[in-house]
C-alpha cells in the first residue's frame, strides 16, 4: 500500500517526521506492507501534515494528521481510505484544489520530488524536448508569445530579457537563479525547490540551451536547508539522467548547474548584489545600467531570474507560448502563484490565472481571518507592499492594477491583518526593516531609512506628528526618486500606504496636538 506524506519544511516543522515513523511502526504491528512516499506538499498549510493513501479508486486525503492520531487511523481503515473524522476524501476535489490551474505546481505535493521516473511520467522533460527540436531563437519566441514576466516581483518580459542574453555577444554566459526568497509571507520558490526541484532544473537547461549558456547557478538562501538538501540531490539525480551534462539530452550542447548558499542577507535578493556575493564578495548593489544581461555575472551576459520564472517555462514550451498566454488578464497572463499567509484562517500556496480579487482570495479561499475579526489592511508584495484597506478589496491581482493603486504584486505574497493592527507601528517596520537589510550604498536609503525610524517614533510619541509626518512624506519622496535599487526605492510604499489609507492611525496623535 502506497502512502504520500509531505517532507516540505511546514510538513516537517508540525511532525511529519512522526507521523511517517508512526505509520512504519504501526503498520508493521499489523503485518501491512507500505511504503511511504515523501512528497512536497499541495500547499494546504492548515492541513499538514496531510497524509494521503493510495486505494482503487484514487487517493484519498487525511489531515492535519498528528502521530499520536496514528494508531486510530489505523484502526479505522485508513490503508484503504475508511471514514474517520480526519479524512478530507479526494485531494482534487477539495476546493481549494479544485479552484485552482496548477502549471507550474501540477506535479507540488503530488510525485516524489527525486524520481525522474515520476517527473518523466508527469510531463517533465518535454519542455526541454521540444526546446531541443525548436532550437535557441523559437525558444525564446515562445517565452515571448507566452508573456511570461519576471515573477520575482519586477514583472519585466522574460522573452525580452533572454533575448538580450541571446544575443549578446561574448565567450562564455551565465544563467543564474535567484532563490534568495527573501519577502515576509512568500514561500513559493522553497514549496517548488522543496516539492518538483526538476522543474526548476528544466527550466533552467532550457534557459540555458536559449540564451547560449553553459553554466548556472541557484542562489538559494541559507534559511532554506531542507530546499537545499533538495535540490542539491535533484542536481545529482539529473546529472545522472543526462538532463545536465556535456550534452544536455542528446542535443550536442552541454548545461552545468551549481547551488550556492547565501549568507542570510535580504539585499542579495537584488540581483546585482546576488551577483556580487556569487563572485565571492560582500553583497552591495551594483548601479544599472550595465544591466546583469549584458554585463552580469564575472562580466559576461548573464540571465538572472526567479525560480517560479523559470519554472514557468517548461510548461511553456511543452504546450506553447499561445497557451499560457490564453490564461491571465491584459498584461498580466499566464498564472500567479499567490501566497497566503499571516492574520488567515486557510494559508497557504494556490496557483491560478492572473485576475482574481483580493476579497476572492481572502474570504473565499482564506475563510477569514483566524482570529475571527474582521479584515482591516492586507499587505501585498512583501513588506516592500503596500497596505490595503477593506475597501480596496476588489482590487485583481495582476501587475497594472496593483501599480494603479499604488501598490505592486511583487512576488505574490499576500498577508492579512485584521482591526487590532496599529498601521503607524507598520510604517516604522517598515523603515526599519530598511535600515536593517540597507546595504549601505546611497544615501536616502542608508540615513533615510533611520531618520524615518525616528520620525515615525516621533509622530508615534505624538509630540509634533502634523510636521513629523509631513516630513515624512518628503522623505519618501527623496527616497523615492534617489536610491539606486528597490528596497530603498519602495520602502515609501507600505510607508504612504499606510499614511494615506490609515489615517486614524496616524491622526489621533495629530488630533491630541491641536
Ligand atoms: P527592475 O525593474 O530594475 O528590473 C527587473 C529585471 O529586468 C531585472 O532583471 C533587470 O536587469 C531586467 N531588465 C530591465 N530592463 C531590461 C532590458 N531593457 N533588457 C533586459 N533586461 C532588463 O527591478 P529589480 O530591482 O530587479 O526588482 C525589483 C522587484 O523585486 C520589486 O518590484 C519587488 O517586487 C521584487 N522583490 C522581490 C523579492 C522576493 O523575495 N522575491 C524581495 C525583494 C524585492
Ligand atoms: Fe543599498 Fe539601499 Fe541604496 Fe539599495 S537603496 S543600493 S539597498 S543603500
Amino acid at each position: 500500500i502506497r502512502l504520500f506524506l509531505p517532507r516540505d519544511s511546514v510538513a516537517e516543522a508540525l511532525g511529519a517526521g512522526a507521523v511517517a515513523a508512526a505509520l512504519r511502526d504501526g503498520a508493521a504491528r499489523r503485518s501491512e506492507a507500505v511504503q511511504i512516499i515523501r512528497t512536497g506538499s499541495r500547499g494546504m498549510l492548515w492541513l499538514e501534515p496531510m497524509l494521503e493513501v493510495d486505494t482503487p479508486r484514487g487517493r484519498i486525503a487525511y489531515g492535519p494528521v498528528r502521530a499520536a492520531d496514528v494508531p486510530e487511523l489505523l484502526d479505522a481503515g485508513l490503508l484503504h481510505g475508511a471514514p474517520h473524522r480526519l479524512r478530507l476524501g479526494p485531494p482534487e476535489e477539495l476546493p481549494w484544489m479544485a479552484r485552482q490551474t496548477r502549471l507550474t505546481f501540477a506535479r507540488c505535493g503530488v510525485t516524489d520530488p527525486l524520481s525522474i521516473e515520476d517527473y518523466r511520467a508527469g510531463g517533465g522533460l518535454a519542455g526541454l524536448a521540444a526546446a531541443i527540436a525548436a532550437g535557441p531563437e523559437a525558444t525564446v519566441d515562445a517565452v515571448k508569445l507566452s508573456g511570461l514576466r519576471g515573477r520575482g516581483g519586477a514583472g519585466f518580459p522574460a522573452g525580452i530579457k533572454w533575448n538580450t542574453v541571446r544575443l549578446a555577444g561574448a565567450d562564455r554566459k551565465y544563467v543564474v537563479c535567484n532563490a534568495d526568497e527573501g519577502d515576509s509571507g512568500t514561500f513559493a520558490d522553497r514549496m517548488l525547490m522543496e516539492g518538483d526541484p526538476f522543474t526548476l532544473i528544466e527550466g533552467m537547461a532550457i534557459a540555458g540551451l536559449a540564451t547560449g549558456a553553459s553554466k548556472g547557478f541557484i542562489y538559494l538562501r541559507s534559511e532554506y536547508p531542507l530546499a537545499a538538501e533538495v535540490m542539491q540531490g535533484a542536481i545529482t539525480v539529473a546529472r545522472g539522467a543526462g538532463l545536465l551534462g556535456p550534452s544536455v539530452l542528446g542535443s550536442g550542447q552541454g548545461f552545468e548547474l551549481e547551488l550556492r548558499i547565501g549568507a542570510g542577507a535580504y539585499i542579495c535578493g537584488e540581483e546585482t548584489s546576488l551577483l556580487e556575493s556569487l563572485e565571492g564578495r560582500r553583497g552591495v548593489v551594483r548601479a544599472k545600467p550595465p544591466l546583469p544581461a549584458i554585463h552580469g555575472l564575472f562580466q559576461r551576459p548573464t540571465l538572472v531570474n526567479n525560480v517560479l520564472t523559470f519554472a514557468a517555462v517548461p510548461w511553456i514550451l511543452q504546450h506553447g507560448g499561445e497557451a499560457y498566454a490564453a490564461l491571465g488578464t491584459g498584461r498580466s497572463l499566464g498564472t500567479l502563484p499567490v501566497q497566503l499567509a499571516g492574520n488567515i484562517r486557510h494559508g497557504g500556496l494556490f496557483e491560478l490565472p492572473f485576475g482574481i480579487t483580493l476579497r476572492e482570495v481572502i474570504e473565499d479561499l482564506g475563510g477569514g481571518t483566524r482570529s475571527g475579526r474582521p479584515v482591516r489592511a492586507v499587505q501585498v508584495g512583501g513588506p516592500l507592499g503596500a497596505y490595503f484597506p477593506d475597501t480596496l478589496l476588489d482590487l485583481p491581482l495582476d501587475y497594472e492594477a496593483m501599480a494603479a493603486a499604488k501598490g505592486m504584486l511583487g512576488h505574490g505574497g499576500i498577508v492579512v491583518f485584521d482591526d487590532s493592527v496599529d498601521l503607524a507601528r507598520q510604517a516604522r517596520f517598515a523603515f526599519e526593516f530598511c535600515a536593517t537589510e540597507s546595504c549601505g550604498k546611497c544615501t536616502p536609503c542608508r540615513i533615510g531609512a533611520v531618520r524615518g525610524m525616528e520620525t515615525v517614533d516621533r509622530v508615534i510619541a505624538g509630540h509634533h506628528p502634523r510636521q513629523d509626518l509631513n516630513l515624512v512624506r518628503d522623505l519618501c519622496e527623496v527616497m523615492t526618486d534617489g536610491s539606486l535599487c528597490a528596497l530603498g526605492g519602495l520602502t515609501p510604499l507600505p510607508v504612504l500606504s499606510a499614511i494615506n489609507h490609515f489615517p486614524e492611525d496616524f491622526l489621533p496623535r495629530v488630533q491630541a496636538q491641536a
